[in-house]
């Protein structure tokens, strides 16, 4: 298939191209480096034995979008593009929701203008708040906590009211859980900027002397350990969900929610003890106060995926942390030299 990739250079986009790549379809990433560098898709072109096109262009502008939809006639897009730092989209809403929201609608608008009706969407477990009990369902209460997920819940209610307005429309809204990991082979990963919100990540930069021990925030949950549980997700498993959801798309009728996670739950005390075994030694950390807005536990039921997807995560939090490794330690500054 030809598939526009936006985001293509980001986190999860770049494993995504890879596997894309790895199953034969021809892929062109789009991306305004606002959150990356061009250097992860060097490695993917170089892992795949294969080119990407690669646009550097932003999806808040229109006029772009429609040329780019119009010359090319994209057959599907797999859309990562968009911000996604909760603290930041606290301290920033109109920003989150000129990137996300608008330049999802601008998204949709040139997709309909080339006759392009077939995308796969980066929603998020943020659209189920607190839940009200685990493991989480896609008929589970929808709720934001904060601008960052209000920003995910009104995207996925305009595709699914643009799915209703007109037949065609082939949308996949995938939940993702916790992505962690690297590929492999250590040359993609994770490379956020500044100091890490996320707990994989900062686990894994004090490991390499980046900060002095990792914070557990929050001991007293009503968890088997006190601490908070995920449901931590690999970004290759989650990468081959992409793929799986692209070639059943025409399986969607309309926009259709599914859950991307593994099933199970993984404590903050359990994610920093896979790390040092991962990492062969101890990682300092320190017992601290709950963060603000956190929920207790949040896992995935991840049945549908595995019956409309025909996916399941493979890989176990040892390979999660294994891999992640692999690239911190070989890329200790990220994609920076
Ligand atoms: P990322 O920041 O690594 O990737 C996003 C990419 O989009 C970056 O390369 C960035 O430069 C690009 N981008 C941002 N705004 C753009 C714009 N206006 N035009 C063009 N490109 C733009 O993030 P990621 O972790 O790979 O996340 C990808 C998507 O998945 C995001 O939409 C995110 O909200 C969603 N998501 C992420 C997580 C997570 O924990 N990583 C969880 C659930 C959902
Ligand atoms: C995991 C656990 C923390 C950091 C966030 C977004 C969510 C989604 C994924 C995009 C929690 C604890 C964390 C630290 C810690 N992103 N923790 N010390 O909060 O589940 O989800 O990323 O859609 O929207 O909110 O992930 O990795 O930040 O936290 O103890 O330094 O680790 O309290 O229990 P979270 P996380």
């Amino acid at each position: 298939m030809r598939v526009l990739v936006t985001g293509g250079a980001g986190y999860i986009g770049s494993h995504t191209v890879l596997e894309l790549l790895k199953a034969g379809h021809e892929v062109t990433s789009l991306d305004n480096y606002s959150n990356s560098s061009p250097e992860s898709l060097r490695r993917v072109c170089e892992l795949a034995g294969k080119p990407v096109k690669a646009w550097e262009g932003d999806v808040r502008f229109q006029a772009f979008l429609r040329d780019l939809f119009m010359g090319n006639r994209y057959e599907a897009v797999v859309h990562f593009a968009g911000l996604k730092a909760v603290g930041e989209s606290v301290a920033m809403p109109l920003h989150y929701f000129e990137n996300n929201i608008c330049g999802t609608n601008n998204l949709l608008a040139a997709m309909q203008l080339s006759d392009c009706r077939r995308l796969v969407f980066s929603s998020s477990a943020t659209v189920y708040g607190v839940p009200r009990k685990n493991p989480v369902d896609e008929s589970h209460p929808l709720s934001a906590a904060n601008p960052y997920g209000r920003s995910k819940l009104v995207i996925e209610d305009i595709c699914r009211d643009l799915a209703a307005s007109e037949p065609g429309w082939n949308i996949a809204l995938l939940r993702y859980f916790n992505p962690v990991g690297a590929h492999e082979s250590g040359r993609i990963g994770e490379d956020p900027r500044g100091v890490p919100n996320n707990l994989m990540p900062y686990v894994m930069q004090t490991a390499v002397g980046r900060h002095p021990f990792v914070k557990v925030m929050g001991t007293d949950y009503n968890t088997p350990d006190g601490t908070g549980v995920r449901d931590y997700i690999h970004v290759v498993d989650l990468a081959l969900a992409h793929v799986a959801a692209l070639e059943r798309l025409s399986d969607f009728r309309g926009a259709e929610a599914v859950n991307i996670g593994t099933g199970k739950g993984a404590s903050v005390r359990e994610v920093i003890a896979a790390a040092v075994k991962a990492v062969g030694k101890p990682i300092p950390s320190q017992d601290s106060t709950r963060r603000a807005g956190d929920a207790p536990a949040v896992w995935a039921d991840p049945a549908l995926a595995h019956r409309k997807l025909g996916w399941k995560a493979a890989r176990d939090l040892d390979a999660m942390c294994a891999d992640h490794w692999r690239w911190q330690k070989g890329n200790p500054e990220g994609y920076r030299p």
